[in-house]
């Protein structure tokens, strides 16, 4: 399949309010990112307010169904992607190996909640499922089922922030549902070949930072 045309600079696809409450997400998340000094950047934190950009493209291209879509980010940290997505999906599946890192997942969303509150913005959906584990580890699948009912190949959308890219990629043409799409974010120009799957968009969002992946039927 040939990439997406480029016409994603149309009508707006969220209410005001909606937009606020992203906007604030991304102020929230994007003031306490990590990995961008020091020997943190295994851990390097999406920038959510390019993110959001992506997610206007997504759904520009209809791409997200709120009552639909299933996605997971295979290296989640905090899950301040999941928080994000939560809105624009039926299930945001999280998954990430290091417990000290998912244990900032509860406080921190706690702490945006009261901000969301205070500010009468739109709170996030109960939709957030964060696990602790490998991503490229079966019997893991196998429990978020247990507790979700969503399966490896229930997945529409996947993400990465390069963590392992090439790895999920190989999993994702293994395992996943042919059609499935994977989010690699950390790349532009160059971007990596995957066995099995196509690009789709090049620069989602136009941003510079993000490349969409199908697996190919
Ligand atoms: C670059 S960070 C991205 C965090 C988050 N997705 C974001 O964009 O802000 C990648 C995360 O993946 C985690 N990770 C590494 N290998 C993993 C694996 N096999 N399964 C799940 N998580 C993994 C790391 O501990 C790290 O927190």
């Amino acid at each position: 399949m040939k990439p997406l045309e480029k016409d994603w600079a149309a009508a707006p696809v969220m209410d005001d309010r909606l937009d606020r409450t992203l906007a604030h997400i991304g102020s929230f998340y994007d003031a306490r990112k990590f990995g961008y000094q020091g020997n943190e950047g295994y851990r390097k934190s999406t920038d959510l307010r390019k993110f959001a950009s992506c997610i206007g493209e997504l759904l520009r291209e209809g791409l997200l169904d709120a009552d639909r879509t299933v996605f997971t980010d295979l290296g989640c940290a905090d899950g301040r992607v999941n928080v994000m997505m939560s809105y624009f999906v039926r299930a945001s599946i999280g998954i990430e190996i290091d417990p000290e890192i998912l244990s900032e997942y509860e406080p921190r969303k706690r702490a945006l909640l009261r901000e969301i509150e205070q500010g009468s913005l739109e709170p996030p959906p109960d939709n957030l499922f964060l696990f602790q584990g490998s991503s490229l580890d079966d019997s893991l699948h196998g429990r978020i089922f247990e507790e979700t009912g969503f399966r490896f190949e229930d997945t529409d959308l996947f993400y990465t922030y390069i963590t392992l890219h090439d790895a999920f990629a190989e999993k994702i043409s293994r395992d996943a549902r042919d059609g499935a799409l994977y989010l690699v974010y950390g790349f532009h120009r160059v971007l990596p070949s995957y066995e099995g799957l196509e690009v789709l968009i090049p620069d989602v969002g136009q941003q510079h930072i993000a490349a969409l992946f199908m697996k190919r039927s």
